[in-house]
């Protein structure tokens, strides 16, 4: 088990704003990966509103995440068929991963048996929402995926959402290597060092100790968000993508990489509707091929090459 476990890709998506197609996309990256041969695992995570299992036309699995929480239950043993080949599903209960009564124990414990389950790939629907264990969650992951549409409200959320989680990451970069205090002295004094930013502030520590530095490059090496644009419909959707990217690069000074949009298709709530997996049953949609590249780009950790003449302004 441990040998096969050391082989597990773990993907998190996440993106902060309801309704942006988290659950749709995980569950389609799931079974493109599954339908590829590889052994895939979804995780419902979300908060009180489990409902990956209608993305294979299921009814909702008899046993949940609180068979886990509350009857100990191995979470191995709580995987259920999805109809996809290779493709299995645990599913979420209602307030399971964000309810207050999960403690710190029961966290670590879950991330012990996400990390023990055998597969290649292990996918986490999160659901919305900045809840701490959501963010903890999320950065559990070698894939942390967010999924934005390009409407302002689900922009900002996603933004939010990113910086939150990179909050919570130096938060326990500067616990872990005893650096809180140096760190809000820092900030007291910002006027003086001219720091407007926590981008400013990471320079600031950086420049200042080679120590610092090389704990930055050591701990944030891998630390890369894969932005998904969903529902795009016209040519400049495409380039929110690329915009967001550079917003989060300049303002926060974090690698994001913009792995591709997805198309508006209304094929998809058409799919949900008739319980058909959208990857078995709609080859023809042009959401198939665009979700079959942004799992590629993300296996590969490869960005979406934005056409030139788009980004001349051409089209
Ligand atoms: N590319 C798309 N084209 C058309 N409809 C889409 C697309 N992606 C998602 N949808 C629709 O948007 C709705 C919301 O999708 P989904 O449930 O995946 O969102 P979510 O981000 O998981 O929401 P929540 O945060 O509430 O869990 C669904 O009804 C789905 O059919
Ligand atoms: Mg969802």
């Amino acid at each position: 088990m441990a040998d096969s476990a050391q082989h597990t890709t773990i993907w998190a998506v996440g993106g902060g704003k309801g309704g942006t197609g988290k659950s749709f996309l995980s569950s389609s990256m799931a079974s493109c990966l599954a339908l590829q041969g590889k052994r895939t695992i979804l995780l419902d995570a979300d908060l009180g509103g489990a409902n990956l299992h209608n993305f294979f036309g299921l009814i909702r699995p008899r046993c949940s995440l609180t068979d886990f929480f509350e009857k100990k239950r191995p979470l191995q043993d709580l995987l259920a068929h999805t109809g996809v080949a290779n493709l299995q599903l645990i599913t979420g209960s209602l307030g399971s991963l964000e309810s207050e009564s999960i403690n710190y124990a029961q966290k670590q414990k879950l991330f012990r048996h996400i990390r023990a389950l055998e597969a290649d790939h292990i996918l986490i629907d999160l659901g919305g929402g900045t809840h701490l264990t959501t963010l903890d969650t999320f950065l559990l992951a070698d894939k942390m995926v967010v999924v934005t549409v390009p409407e302002i409200t689900a922009i900002e959320n996603m933004y939010q959402f990113i910086k939150s989680v990179y909050y919570r990451k130096l938060k326990a970069i500067f616990k872990a290597y005893d650096l809180t205090g140096l760190v809000q002295d820092t900030w007291k004094e910002r006027a003086t060092h001219n720091i407007r930013s926590l981008k400013d502030l990471i320079s600031h520590l950086r420049s200042g100790s080679g120590r610092i530095a090389d704990i930055f490059d050591r701990e944030m090496s891998g630390f890369v968000v894969q932005l998904i644009l969903n529902e795009v419909r016209s040519s400049k959707d495409i380039l929110t993508g690329e915009n967001l990217k550079h917003v989060c690069v300049n303002f926060l000074g974090l690698r994001v990489q913009y792995v591709g949009p997805i198309s508006y298709d209304p094929a998809v709530q058409k799919n949900i509707n008739d319980k058909q997996p959208f990857m078995l049953f709609n080859r023809l949609s042009p959401v198939v091929k665009e979700v079959r590249q942004v799992t590629d780009n993300i296996v590969h950790d490869t960005p979406f090459n934005v056409p030139e003449d788009l980004l001349d302004g051409r089209i």
